[in-house]
């Protein structure tokens, strides 16, 4: 006769089994949330339509703003929907005109390229109803809060954060988004801001000749940041209440 009911010799193999499973959990936990593959610098996801920020946002010249149509207004810079795509590429004859460009460029007719797979999976998705399942490049954590509109207001341009997106064939993420790297830009802000009455914050190519200016940030930049700092709400916060909830 046994002291122990036979169900207990289970036991050591129940915690074995337990214990793998606790540890499989907090390694995924760790994959998912700690190892920065979401947020780390360099970051490019492939895309499901090789939609171009070059060839859209430099070469044809399209503003920053008629896709993301937000982002002067609203914490969230939005993903444009298919229908914004639409507007161009529905047409087969080049009744917009927004083609004229790009057939001069290499002269052929713009049917080729309307034969183009990737506009077909985009003329698909919209038909479909079905939103296109862009990967979210930029992401910060849920307990920190940020705010396009405010960071524009004040003249800080999407370079300073995003780098020259309108040079990108496939976006990546090009800055740090960690803690210190905003606070280094709270605590000293000059070196980013533009004067807006001067040119525009999607200006890229402007605002990037502007910011290397040699002594801008020195004199400019520090009347305008002197300027900024009169106003109490254009001073970049630093107390952490202000990025976090
Ligand atoms: C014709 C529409 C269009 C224009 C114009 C455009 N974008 Fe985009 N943008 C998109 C789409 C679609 C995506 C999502 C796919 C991708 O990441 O490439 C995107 C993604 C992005 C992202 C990455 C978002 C993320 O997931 O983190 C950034 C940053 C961005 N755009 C900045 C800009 C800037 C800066 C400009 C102006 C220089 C600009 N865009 C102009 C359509 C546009
Ligand atoms: C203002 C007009 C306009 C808007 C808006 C626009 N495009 Fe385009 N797109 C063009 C033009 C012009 C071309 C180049 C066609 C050519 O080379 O003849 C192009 C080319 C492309 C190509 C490359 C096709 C190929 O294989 O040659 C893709 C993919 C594409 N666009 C996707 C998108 C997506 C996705 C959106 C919405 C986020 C979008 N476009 C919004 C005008 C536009
Ligand atoms: C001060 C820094 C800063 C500036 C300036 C800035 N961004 Fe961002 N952007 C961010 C951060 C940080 C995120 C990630 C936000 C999050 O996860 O909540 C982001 C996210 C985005 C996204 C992805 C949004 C989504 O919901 O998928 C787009 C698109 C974008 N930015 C476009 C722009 C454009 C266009 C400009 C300029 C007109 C711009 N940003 C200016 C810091 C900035
Ligand atoms: C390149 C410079 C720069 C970077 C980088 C930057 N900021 Fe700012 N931020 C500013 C400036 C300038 C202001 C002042 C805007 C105002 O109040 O008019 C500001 C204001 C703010 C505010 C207060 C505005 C409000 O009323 O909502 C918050 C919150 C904030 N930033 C969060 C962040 C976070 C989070 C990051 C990093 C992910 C970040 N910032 C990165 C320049 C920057
Ligand atoms: C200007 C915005 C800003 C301010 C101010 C700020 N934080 Fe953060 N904080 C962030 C961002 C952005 C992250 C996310 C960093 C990442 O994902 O790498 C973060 C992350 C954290 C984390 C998570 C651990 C880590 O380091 O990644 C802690 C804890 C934290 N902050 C505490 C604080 C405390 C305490 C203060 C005040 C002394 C503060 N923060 C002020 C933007 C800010």
């Amino acid at each position: 006769m046994s002291i122990f009911p036979k169900w207990v010799n289970s036991i050591p193999a129940f915690a074995l089994v337990s214990v793998a499973i606790g540890f499989a959990i907090v390694v995924g936990g760790f994959w998912t949330y700690a190892t920065p593959a979401y947020w780390e610098v360099g970051y490019q996801p492939e895309q499901p339509i090789n939609y171009s920020h070059q060839l859209h946002a430099q070469e044809l010249g399209i503003d920053c703003r008629y896709c993301h149509t937000n982002v002067e207004d609203s914490r969230i810079a939005n993903i444009p929907s298919t229908s914004t795509c639409m507007n161009c590429h529905t047409v087969v004859d080049d009744k917009s005109g927004y083609l004229k460009k790009a057939n001069s460029l290499d002269g052929s007719t713009p049917s080729a390229h309307f034969a183009s797979p990737d506009l077909a999976a985009l003329r698909e998705a919209h038909e479909s109803g079905m939103p296109v399942k862009w990967k979210r490049v930029h992401k910060l954590p849920d307990y920190v809060q940020f705010n396009h509109a405010a960071h524009l207001d004040a003249g800080v341009s999407c370079i300073s954060c995003h780098g020259r997106v309108d040079q990108m064939a496939v976006v990546y993420q090009q800055k740090p988004l960690s803690m210190s790297w905003c606070l280094d830009c709270h605590r000293n802000p000059a070196h980013d801001l533009i004067d807006k009455s001067q040119g525009g914050v999607t200006n890229l190519a402007w605002v990037e000749d502007t910011l290397a200016q040699d002594g801008y940030a020195d004199n400019a930049g520090a009347s305008l940041a002197a300027s900024l700092s009169d106003n109490s709400r254009r001073t970049p916060p630093t107390h952490c209440s202000a990025c976090h909830y």
